[in-house]
């Protein structure tokens, strides 16, 4: 089967075209026109996925050496994310669907970034246990079988990717924070400073991270100078120590062999050593590569494959869901 996937639930414009859960072509526009207001504006974002998809698209099926009428089916992500960009993937894959005449799955972008480790593992096995962490989500999952999720832990307040993206705020860094905070840590120490790690407490796997938020800004406040690199180093380390806990204790409370990471924040190399280093030798730990973990349509084609294959199709006149949960 080859499936068009469509991405557009933030600020990314992302086009891609599987074929038996294998990329033929994954682009991704990153929407630069929002750095000049320190963050994305949901109505310039949607117009800018209205500029470019039908270019993106028609530069896709020519990477893929294949023309429309080859496609089987359109994946699209109807949520969570913002409700005008949504609008304008999901309007745009609608039309495109009807023209053609070929089925639509509107899919759910946060199991989609669960599904990327299955694009890049083919072979990775149930049960398993997911580190879900994105500008918006930081979960932690249990999943027993296909699409069988029991969530085991969430954050009260800030999700981790928010963390980071409030903290490079804070430090007068730009957007997105997570990328920037990972590449000025290299030149700094994480012992520095001593940034709060909230809800520690044996067998909690809930997260808060407005308070690590609030300290930083304490720091910055106070302080008349002080090493950049040291303070993005440390705030990085509070993040990712108590990402990666969390994530080794549900491994160990679920009792699985197999443990994937998965979203945006799965990016940062600090995160992936700590696990690396942290995790038995009898357990497997997975996360894609880089360009897998944050936003992209090649999870969104893959998924919808998967679910093509089962008969799984949308009705055409399905909505979007900005606040769409995984269960
Ligand atoms: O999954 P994603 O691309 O979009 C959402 O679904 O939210 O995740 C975006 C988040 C942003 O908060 C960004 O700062 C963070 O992922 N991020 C990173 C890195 N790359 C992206 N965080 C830490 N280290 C990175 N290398
Ligand atoms: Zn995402």
């Amino acid at each position: 089967m080859i499936i068009l996937g469509i991405e557009s639930s933030c600020d990314e414009t992302a086009v891609s075209i599987c074929k038996g859960g294998k990329i033929l072509s994954n682009i991704v526009s990153s929407q630069q026109i929002h750095n000049d207001y320190g963050g994305v504006v949901p109505e310039v974002a949607a117009r800018e996925h209205d500029r470019l998809l039908n270019h993106l698209i028609i530069k896709s099926l020519d990477e893929a050496n294949i023309s429309l009428n080859d496609l089987n089916g359109i994946g699209v992500t109807k949520g969570p994310g913002l409700a005008g960009t949504l609008l304008t993937g999901v309007s745009f894959a609608k039309g495109l669907s009807q023209s053609i005449n070929i089925p639509i799955i509107g899919i759910n972008h946060l199991e989609a970034h669960i599904y990327a480790n299955f694009l890049a593992y083919p072979k990775l096995k149930y049960p398993l246990v997911c580190l879900l962490v994105s500008g918006g989500h930081t979960q932690i999952w249990y999943i027993k079988n296909i699409f069988d999720y029991e969530l085991l832990g969430d954050t009260r307040d800030d999700a981790a990717g928010e963390a980071f993206d409030k903290g490079a705020r804070v430090l007068g860094l730009g957007y997105p924070g997570g990328p920037i905070i990972e590449k000025i840590s290299l030149k700094g120490s994480s012992n520095a400073i001593n940034f709060p790690r909230a809800l520690m407490e044996k067998d909690n796997l809930e997260f808060s991270f407005s308070g690590l938020k609030t300290s930083l800004l304490y720091l910055v406040n106070k302080e008349k100078s002080f090493d950049l690199e040291d303070v993005a180093a440390s705030y990085q380390k509070a993040i990712i120590d108590v990402l990666v806990t969390k994530l080794l204790r549900a491994v160990n409370i679920k009792k699985v062999n197999n443990c994937i990471i998965a979203g945006g924040v799965a990016a940062n190399n600090c995160l992936r050593n700590l696990v690396d280093e942290k995790i038995e030798d009898k357990i497997n730990v997975f996360y894609p590569d880089i360009n897998l973990c944050t936003d992209n349509a090649a999870m969104i084609a893959f998924l919808a494959e998967i679910y093509l294959k089962k008969g799984m199709t949308s009705n055409i006149d399905f909505e979007v869901i900005p606040n769409l949960k995984l269960r």
